[in-house]
């Protein structure tokens, strides 16, 4: 459930455990930023889909152009769900309501009525959208603000990379948790097993952009008889706590891979964590793997990008059974070698309602 702050009312000690998690060890749920909702290729022509966020239902089509638009499932009307299951329908590129036929664009204006001139500035409630490789993000703003800040340019893609695999995981769960297993990198080696874990530089925020990168080496088991051994430089891009980008070197094989975890918030409880992944064409590899060489190059990538994102997806797993049963600590006792999770959680505070941090630490 939303609550809202007010900065002169409450202490700030308080207010800081509050936005922060305090001794009631749940995190504000939605913080502010953007956040993956749909990938183009599911939304067909003429298809809409229903999805809950932030606590909210919203419906999600594309017009005959292509504009996506994300909507609260609710007519301005007489407040009829817009869900396919309520009724709700796309007909040429269009919104229709189930109720009483109000139709709208992809800009969210009611266009036309079934039976009268619209109602002057009658409009849906509709969310700010990006796109990144057909991966569909809206902007969720503390109190219906508009953008604060922007998502990073779409990465040069083509024929040069494979196709994006995607997969889907709910559970209980936090953004800011899930965000922050990118610089936690003691568990790197105790919760996944990675060895030689090591930070390369420091992390560097820079308004809504947090910097990581670090080097590892994984050891990984193929059918239970091959041992793989990656030796892998990370870096992680976090654009806010919905969106991030982590671009991978392996230098064993000559492996390039891009992978982004994106993690939604449902309901304030269960959140949608989702893993794209895609590689770079592997035309002339170091070594080969479990005889890939076999395969045309674009057969291999596939396989590879698929094997990868298997990986990834045992990865988050792992982390689930942690997230599950932890508590939130908003004033963790830190060692030296824990990576930058202080300076993670002083960026944190800026997706949260109040806006700045005002220098709290
Ligand atoms: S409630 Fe949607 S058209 Fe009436
Ligand atoms: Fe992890």
């Amino acid at each position: 459930m939303q609550m809202h702050l007010h900065r002169q009312s409450v202490p700030q000690d308080v207010e800081e455990n509050l936005i922060a998690g305090g001794d009631d060890p749940s995190l504000f749920p939605f913080p502010e930023g953007w956040y993956f909702v749909a990938d183009r290729r599911s939304l067909a022509k003429g298809e809409l889909i229903e999805k809950q966020w932030m606590g909210q239902d919203i419906v999600v089509w594309r017009d005959d152009e292509g504009a996506v638009c994300v909507a609260r499932s609710l007519c301005p009307h007489l407040g009829s769900s817009l869900s396919p299951a309520a009724g709700g329908r796309v007909r040429d590129g269009r919104l229709v309501c189930p109720f009483h036929g109000f139709t709208y664009d992809a800009t969210g204006a009611c266009v036309a009525t079934p039976y009268a001139p619209p109602p002057k500035g009658t409009r849906l409630s509709v969310f700010p959208t990006r796109e990144i490789l057909g991966l569909v993000f809206a902007w969720w703003g503390i109190d219906g603000r508009p953008p604060q800040w922007d998502l990073p340019e779409e990465p040069p893609a083509g024929d040069e990379w494979s196709e994006l695999e995607v997969e889907t995981l709910r559970f209980p769960g936090h953004p800011q948790e899930t965000t922050e297993n990118s610089v936690d990198l003691a568990h790197l080696r105790y919760v996944h097993g990675y060895d030689n874990v090591n930070p390369v530089g420091s992390a560097t925020v820079d308004g809504a952009r947090l910097v990581s990168c670090f080097d590892f080496r994984r050891r990984t088991r193929i059918a239970g008889v091959i041992d793989l051994v990656f030796d892998v430089s990370a870096a992680t891009y976090v654009h806010g706590l919905g969106y991030s980008f982590v671009d991978i070197h392996e230098h064993t094989v000559g492996m390039e891979t891009r992978l982004w975890v994106l993690t939604t918030p449902v309901d304030g409880t269960l959140v949608d964590l989702v893993l794209v992944s895609q590689v770079r064409m592997l035309r002339k590899p170091r070594r080969f793997i479990a005889g890939l060489g076999f395969l045309p190059v674009k057969a291999r990538t596939g396989i590879m990008n698929r094997f990868l994102l298997s990986i990834q997806k045992q990865d988050v797993l792992q982390d689930v059974v942690i997230w599950g049963k932890k508590s939130y600590r908003p004033h963790p006792s830190l060692c030296g070698s824990d990576g930058p999770i202080g300076r993670y959680r002083r960026y944190c505070r800026q997706f949260y309602p109040h806006g700045d941090d005002g220098g709290r630490s």
